[in-house]
């Protein structure tokens, strides 16, 4: 005879991410098995040059579709649900009034517009004041000169507000109606002291932003509420269902690819690029050079590199250029990517000098520069639409590759990069990065990403899992690939890439007060 536990399907764990391009929802099993996934797009609009935009209500209703499809999936139906877990982009300003309804759209982690609010940051309060209370440097896509912004030009936006959240907390707000956040969300908005995890009084103080309008923050992994009967009905989640801190989407990531303990550095490749180093105890890059953020594992952190366009450059190459490779691969049931990255290994290494400067969004790491533009320098005759492709890839790799130097001059020990994200689906492009980092890459088995760590998280939350060293011991490596001949090379081409970057930053600047 059988024994009852035997036949019991053990229960599931949500994962819920309110990325940039989509919202996502998963649900996995206590082996780590994803068992349904659900996405759907949803974009955000650019009022601007530079700006981006996003009602945070799309975030919702995407989420909330993708949530009844995963929970009638015919896996997942009559399955219990153990916990849900919340991750999504970061940095994102949420305004809610006193009913709780979204003041303005939320403006996002990619928006531009705050230049001059960082700079005045950096001459009243002092960038090393800012250093010592948060750990970071204040950047044009972090909350707390967005908060200055709106104070400057939006003043009665700020009357209205109650509350402020970070975007996947607006799905919890809905979901469970507490206002609540976690600590590696938070280090995104440089109000936070990311050393003592919590809060910085000093930081609201300096920017006049009242401490009565901030979420209360938990830990990751901790339960902090419970699915509402409005949040069941709108997501066929059941109501009193636990729901986790959770993490901002890079911490997220980092948990579902196994990125949790000192030594291990990920790349991922999604809209933005991501170097991202575990750390064991605090430190922060000399000179804020690097984020210096709380991991979404009690007591340790982590340092980050973001390169704003990454896959988002890529994006953009297909959309303008590449309309007839995209309908050509479609014909043929092929992912365009696909397509145009055949096409782009057929040009030479280093394209015949030809070199792209992902900065389509302005520049984060390392330049910080807001008014950065994407430059194709170097174009001859030669020059065809392969070679241009190539120089995109080549370019976003270049840029990671900037960041990983800095990780490796902040003591970060690289033996070797876990990739995710869609740019690790190119066995070509995997290459290249192991090349460009001068060491051995590996991907993992799963490629639900941010939603996968989220899941996780929420499992660790409720028991399934002791840990998250335990739950992330569940996570395969899969597609080795060793630094090759083009190792050698790609040095050169790297050069001539920061040669490029570091001699137009002059011209940016200047063509920016031109504008
Ligand atoms: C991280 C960052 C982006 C967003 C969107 O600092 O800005 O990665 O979280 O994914």
């Amino acid at each position: 005879m059988r024994n009852r536990s035997e036949v019991t399907p053990s229960p599931l764990c949500i994962g819920v991410d309110a990325g940039t391009g989509s919202a996502k929802a998963i649900a996995i099993d206590a082996s780590g098995q994803v068992v349904a996934s659900e996405s759907i797009e949803c974009s955000f609009e650019s009022p601007q040059p530079g700006w981006a935009e996003a009602d945070p209500e799309v975030w919702w209703r995407a989420s909330c579709d993708a949530l009844r499809r995963v929970m009638s999936h015919p896996a997942v139906t009559d399955r219990a649900i153990a916990s849900v877990g919340l991750t999504g982009q970061m940095h994102g300003l949420v305004l809610v009034d006193g009913d709780s309804e979204v003041v303005r759209p939320a403006i996002m982690w990619n928006d531009q517009r705050t230049a001059s609010e960082v700079e005045e940051a950096e001459r009243v309060i002092s960038r090393e004041t800012i250093l010592t209370l948060t750990g970071n440097r204040m950047l044009t896509g972090f909350t707390a000169p967005k908060w200055m912004w709106l104070a400057r030009h939006e003043p009665e936006s700020i009357r209205r507000t109650r509350r402020i959240m970070l975007p996947k907390d607006y799905l919890r707000l809905r979901l469970t109606g507490a206002a609540h956040t976690d600590v590696s969300d938070a280090s995104g908005t440089l109000f936070f002291n990311c050393e003592q995890r919590k809060w910085s009084s000093e930081m609201c103080r300096a920017i006049r932003l009242p401490e009565t309008l901030l979420p209360e923050v938990f830990e990751s992994a901790t339960v902090s509420a419970r699915v509402s009967a409005d949040g069941s009905r709108a997501t066929g989640l059941p109501q009193g269902t636990p729901v986790i801190a959770g993490a901002g989407d890079q911490a997220a990531q980092a948990v579902g690819t196994g990125i949790v303990r000192e030594g291990a550095v990920s790349c991922t490749i999604g809209t933005s690029g991501v170097i991202f180093a575990a750390l064991d105890a605090w430190r922060s890059a000399p000179e804020g050079a690097l984020h210096a953020f709380c991991h979404a594992a009690p007591s340790r952190w982590h340092l980050m590199g973001v390169t704003l366009s990454a896959g988002g450059s890529l994006r953009w190459m297909r959309d303008t250029l590449c309309a007839d490779l995209v309908r050509e691969a479609e014909a043929r049931g092929q992912d365009p990517y696909e397509r145009m990255l055949i096409d782009a290994a057929s040009a030479p290494e280093g394209c015949e000098g030809l070199v792209f400067l992902p900065y389509l969004s302005g520049e984060r790491t390392p330049r910080s520069d807001p008014d950065a533009r994407g430059v194709f320098a170097g174009l001859s005759m030669r020059s065809s639409r392969a070679h241009m492709i190539r120089a995109v890839v080549e370019g976003v790799t270049c840029s990671l590759r900037e960041t990983l130097v800095l990780a490796r001059r902040c003591s970060v020990t690289v033996d070797r990069v876990r990739l995710s994200g869609g740019g690790a689906r190119s066995a070509w492009w995997r290459q290249m990065l192991a090349d460009a980092f001068a060491c051995p890459t590996v991907c993992v088995g799963q490629t639900a990403g941010a939603a996968y760590g989220a899941a996780l998280l929420g499992g660790v939350g409720t028991g399934i899992w002791r840990d998250i060293d335990e739950a992330t011991a569940l996570i395969a490596e899969v597609n080795h690939a060793d630094p090759g001949p083009g190792a050698h090379k790609f040095g050169a081409i790297a050069s001539r890439y920061s040669l490029c970057a570091n001699s137009l930053a002059h011209w940016f600047t200047h063509s920016a007060c031109q504008q």
